[in-house]
């Protein structure tokens, strides 16, 4: 059968899977490829299970696989074939030379347009989705200067907006997909080609255009401000805590509000993942670059707040445990960064374990999707632990418990039993607020949420 447009994306990852299994399950008259340089990656892709963990995904890759949907190693053959190609490779913070810590590395973007290059005997569309510093387009596109005359690029940005967890969700329904281009003719044309895709399973008015640096921002500042709610709620749990307010009330009654809105006010131990950190340092980096340095210390504050929160967190549990953790058993309950993932990445989860550690604890980690990436995470760390899947187990002879995670799972526990097994007095930590407080309380635990009295025996 011949396929009325060849899609490729370059990158297999969080990102670049779910959103090319979702156009090739809505658009059957494209062929979808993806590719990745890490070829074990693409056999896991090809194989039964998947390399990543999204509710929903499963079942679309198995429907489109082989049909429109390939996952491939041979990346040049991809290039070669492709009408479009999506660039979703990361995009890490530096860790290395100018702006370490805080710009974001653009090797393998750079890389990648590189790749384009030697393998292109056609002309393309090249889109952006990877989340890249404004004006990135523009070196893409002076890479992708070809000498053969028939081959010319145009390139977009379409950064995603799709959250872990509800990507799939997300994807079928955005709230907005945003396209950039130059507003040449040429860019303009590939422009409508990229919405033309998107209108297969969207309507017209929630796929939006702009100039390309517009776009290329507009993610960054969208993931500021997500970010900047979070920590704004935080920086009100702690208030509550010494004030005997409770921060789901102040919560409900701003967001009700609706200039305000309810979404995003759960306050939390910080939020972790692979945008919010990295975006943020990056766009501190760009005010710093063009001198705006009163602007980037209000950003950088958002994400003080946030490394105060985990600090306060494992600071609270010393104080209440009597000044030592030194040999306590401590579990853990959840180290991925949000529910429904196994992703770890910049977990808070991580930093309050390593606090844990240092305070000599030792500490038993739960959580039913991210030990792999958990043992991987922690195989340098010092100290004493252990991954345990078993929830009931991993809390046995515990003194405390801390709830990182806020898997549906943790709810819906048998406190009674796993008080009955901890040691006394026994402590639950909540970071996420999802158990009922009240009820753990009569149980015979002592009780310290986020942003709200704490309740305890003694
Ligand atoms: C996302 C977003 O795309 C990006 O905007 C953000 O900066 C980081 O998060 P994600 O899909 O979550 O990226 O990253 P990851 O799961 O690491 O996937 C990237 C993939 O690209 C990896 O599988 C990696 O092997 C691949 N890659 C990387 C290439 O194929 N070529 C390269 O040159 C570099
Ligand atoms: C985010 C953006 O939501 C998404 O649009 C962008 O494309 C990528 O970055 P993601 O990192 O997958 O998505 O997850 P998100 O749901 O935004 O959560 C980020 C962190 O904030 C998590 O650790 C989460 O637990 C935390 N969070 C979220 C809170 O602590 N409180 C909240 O109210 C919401």
């Amino acid at each position: 059968m011949k396929f009325e447009k060849e899609i490729l994306c370059i990158g297999a990852g969080y990102v670049g899977g779910p959103t090319m299994a979702m156009i090739a399950s809505k658009c059957p008259q494209y062929r979808v490829t993806v590719v990745d340089i890490i070829p074990e990656k693409i056999d896991q892709w090809n194989s039964a299970d998947l390399p990543i963990y999204e509710p929903g995904l499963d079942k679309i890759v198995k429907q489109a696989r082989g049909k429109n949907l390939f996952f491939s190693k041979d990346i040049g053959a991809g290039i070669k074939a492709a009408d479009i190609v999506f660039v979703s490779v990361n995009t890490p913070t530096k860790t290395f030379g100018a702006g370490a810590g805080m710009a974001a590395d653009l090797q393998y973007v750079e890389k990648t347009a590189r790749q384009i290059l030697e393998y292109s005997e056609s002309s393309k569309i090249v889109v952006e989705k990877s989340t890249i510093p404004v004006r990135t387009a523009q070196a893409i596109k002076r890479i992708l200067v070809s000498d053969k005359s028939d081959v010319h690029f145009e390139v977009l940005s379409n950064p995603e907006f799709l959250a872990e967890g509800t990507a799939m969700r997300d994807l079928e329904n955005p709230d907005r997909v945003l396209i950039g281009s130059q507003e040449t003719d040429s860019g303009l044309k590939a422009r409508n080609e990229l919405v033309e895709i998107y209108a297969n399973w969207l309507p017209k008015d929630k796929i939006i255009t702009s100039n390309i640096w517009s776009s290329e921002l507009s993610k960054l500042v969208a993931n500021a401000f997500l970010a900047q709610r979070i920590s704004s709620i935080n920086a009100v749990s702690s208030l509550c805590e010494e004030t005997d307010a409770d921060v789901g009330e102040v919560a409900r009654a701003v967001g009700l509000d609706s200039r305000i809105g309810s979404k995003f006010l759960q306050a939390s131990i910080g939020f972790g993942g692979s945008c919010f950190q990295k975006d943020l340092l990056n766009l501190v980096y760009l005010y710093r670059h063009y001198g705006l340095n009163e602007e980037a210390d209000y950003w950088e504050g958002v994400l003080k707040i946030n490394e105060n929160q985990m600090d306060r967190f494992v600071k609270n549990m010393l104080r209440n445990m009597f000044n030592t953790l030194a040999g306590k058993r401590v579990c853990v309950f959840g180290l991925a960064f949000k529910a429904n993932t196994g992703d770890t990445r910049n977990t808070p989860s991580l930093t309050v374990v390593e606090k844990l550690l240092a305070e000599q604890a030792e500490v038993a980690i739960t959580d039913p999707k991210a030990l792999d990436n958990a043992a991987r995470d922690l195989k340098d760390a010092k100290g004493n632990y252990e991954l345990i899947s078993d929830p009931y187990e991993a809390a046995g002879g515990c003194h405390a418990i801390a709830i990182m995670t806020e898997w549906e799972l943790y709810r819906d526990l048998d406190y009674q039993k796993i008080f009955d097994s901890m040691q006394k007095p026994a402590f639950i930590f909540d970071g996420r607020n999802i158990v009922d407080h009240d009820k753990l309380f009569e149980i015979g635990f002592n009780v310290f949420p986020i942003g709200k009295p704490k309740k305890v025996h003694f």
